[in-house]
C-alpha cells in the first residue's frame, strides 16, 4: 500500500521519485496525476485496469461543503445512494452524518448493511413493487415517497393489513422544465415521476380519513445535473408553498424534500456553489420554518472519482485523427453513450509537448461505445493509463456485463494510502448464477 502524503482530490504533481517506475507506459517527462497524493498510475499497475479510483478527501469535502451551505438552517442530507452505493462510500458518509435517499429495496438493504438506520432512509422510485413496499412497512423507513394515487392505495392496504401507520411523503410533479438532458429530467408533466398538482391537491385531500397513512413531507426532484438556479428554486418554491397549504389544513407536516440535482460541472462551465443552491432553497422555504431534505448524489459523489483504464491501441481514424481503444468504456461508464455526457480525459503521465487529435473509444462491440469524441490530447501510445474524470457518480452502479466483461475493481484511497472496495469481478462471479 501507498503511503504519500500531498493535495487533496486529483492534483498534477512532478513526477519525482515516482518517475520510470512503470514499465511499458509511455511516461512523460514533466507530471503524473495523483489521487490524494497517491500516483494513479501506482493503483493502476497494483489493481489493474480498468479500475475506478475514488478519493476519500473529496467525499468528505463535498459533503461537509453542501452541509455547511445550509449554515444555520434546519436540514437534512439524504445522499442519494443511486449515484454510488459501494458499501465502503455509503459507510464513509455515513460517518459523516448523513441520511440516504434509496430507490430500490436493494438499495435500502444496503443502506441497511452500512449501518443505516430505517428512520435514515427515505425511499423513492416510480415503480415500488408490493414486495419493496412492504419491506418499506415493516422496517419503518422515515418516508415513503409515494409517486401515484395507485401506489399510495397499495401501500394503505399494506400498512392496514399490518396494522401499521406508514409514513408517506408524496411526490410533487410540478410540470418544470429542469433544463437539463431530456433522459435525466424528471419534473415535466410528460415525465413519468410524480403526481401532477392539481392530482396531488385532490389526493392530499383524501388523506385526512385514511388512519394507517401519515403524511410527513412534500417531496419534488426536477431533475439531475441541473446547472441554472431557477429550476431548483421554482420547485422549492411550489413544495414550500404546498407544504403552507398542508399545514393550514392541520397536516403535522415535518420537512420538505426538495430532492437532488445540483449539477457538476464536468467541463470547466460554470454551475451554482453550494452557497447559491443552498441559498435559493432556504429562501424559499423559510416561511414555512419547517427544516430541509435534499437528496444530493451527483454533487457528491462525482468529483470524488476518476476511472483509470490503458490504451489498448491506436489506429487512424480520419487523415488528421486517430482512435484511441481504451480498455473501458460503455460497461464501466455509460454517461457518454447514454447522454452524450461530456468526461475530462487526460493522460496520468503527459509528455511535455505535441497533441493530437483523438476519438476515445471502448472495447465494447458498440459503436454507440464512445468514451470521448474530438479530443485534443497529448501523444498517446499503447500501454499508457488515462484518467476518466468525474465518474465518481453514475459510474460503477451503471456498469454492465455486457461482452461478458466483468465488473471493474474499485479503490478508495484515504490518507495517503488506497484499499480495494469492490474487488475485479471474475470468470467464476460471472458464471455464479449459471446453471
Ligand atoms: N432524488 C431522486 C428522487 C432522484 O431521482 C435522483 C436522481 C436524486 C435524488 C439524485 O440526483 P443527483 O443529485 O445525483 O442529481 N444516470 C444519470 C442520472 C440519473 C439521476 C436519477 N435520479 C446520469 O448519469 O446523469
Amino acid at each position: 500500500m501507498a503511503q504519500t502524503t500531498g493535495p487533496a482530490g486529483f492534483t498534477r504533481q512532478p513526477i519525482g521519485k515516482n518517475r520510470g517506475k512503470n514499465r511499458g507506459e509511455n511516461l512523460g517527462e514533466n507530471d503524473a496525476l495523483l489521487c490524494d497524493g497517491v500516483p494513479l498510475s501506482a493503483i493502476a499497475n497494483a489493481e489493474g485496469t480498468p479500475v475506478y479510483v475514488y478519493s476519500a478527501a473529496v467525499l468528505r469535502e463535498r459533503y461537509r461543503a453542501i452541509d455547511s451551505a445550509f449554515g444555520e438552517y434546519p436540514h437534512q442530507l439524504h445522499y442519494a445512494l443511486k449515484a454510488n452505493s459501494t458499501l465502503a462510500i455509503a459507510r464513509l458518509l455515513r460517518g459523516l452524518g448523513s441520511a440516504v435517499d434509496a430507490n430500490s429495496v436493494w438499495e435500502i438493504e444496503v443502506a441497511r448493511t452500512a449501518g443505516f438506520d430505517p428512520s435514515q432512509i427515505v425511499f423513492t422510485g416510480v415503480g415500488k413493487s408490493p414486495a419493496e413496499l412492504e419491506r418499506a412497512v415493516v422496517l419503518g423507513v422515515k418516508a415513503i415517497n409515494v409517486e401515484s394515487a395507485g401506489e399510495l392505495a397499495r401501500l394503505e392496504a399494506i400498512a392496514s393489513r399490518l396494522g401499521r401507520t406508514v409514513r408517506v411523503a408524496v411526490r410533487v410533479n410540478p410540470d418544470i422544465d429542469a433544463r437539463s438532458h431530456p433522459h435525466i429530467s424528471t419534473g415535466l408533466k410528460i415525465n413519468k415521476f410524480g403526481v401532477p398538482l392539481d392530482a396531488a391537491r385532490e389526493l392530499l385531500g383524501t388523506l385526512g380519513s385514511r388512519p394507517s397513512l401519515a403524511l410527513v413531507a412534500i417531496h419534488v426532484h426536477v431533475g439531475s445535473q441541473i446547472t441554472g438556479l431557477e429550476p431548483l428554486r421554482r420547485a422549492a418554491a411550489l413544495a414550500a408553498g404546498l407544504s403552507l397549504e398542508l399545514r393550514q389544513q392541520g397536516f403535522p407536516l415535518e420537512y420538505v424534500d426538495l430532492g437532488g440535482g445540483l449539477g457538476v460541472s464536468y467541463d470547466g462551465s460554470a454551475v451554482p456553489s453550494d452557497a447559491e443552491y443552498a441559498g435559493a432553497l432556504v429562501g424559499e422555504v423559510r416561511p414555512t420554518s419547517l427544516p430541509i431534505v435534499v437528496e444530493p448524489g451527483r454533487a457528491i459523489a462525482a468529483p470524488a472519482g476518476a476511472l483509470v483504464a490503458r490504451v489498448i491501441d491506436v489506429k487512424p481514424r480520419t487523415a488528421s485523427s486517430d482512435f484511441v481503444v481504451i480498455d473501458a468504456g460503455m460497461t464501466e461508464l455509460i454517461r457518454p453513450a447514454l447522454y452524450s455526457a461530456f468526461h475530462r480525459i487526460e493522460p496520468l503521465s503527459a509528455p511535455p509537448s505535441g497533441e493530437h487529435h483523438y476519438e476515445i473509444v471502448g472495447p465494447v462491440c458498440e459503436s454507440s461505445d464512445v468514451v470521448g469524441r474530438d479530443r485534443m490530447l497529448p501523444i498517446l501510445a499503447a500501454g499508457d493509463l488515462v484518467a476518466i474524470r468525474d465518474a465518481g457518480a453514475y459510474g460503477s452502479v451503471m456498469a454492465s456485463n455486457y461482452n461478458r466483461r466483468p465488473l471493474a475493481a474499485e479503490v478508495l484511497v484515504d490518507e495517503g494510502g488506497w484499499r480495494v472496495i469492490r474487488r475485479r469481478q471474475g470468470l467464476a462471479d460471472l458464471l455464479a448464477l449459471e446453471d
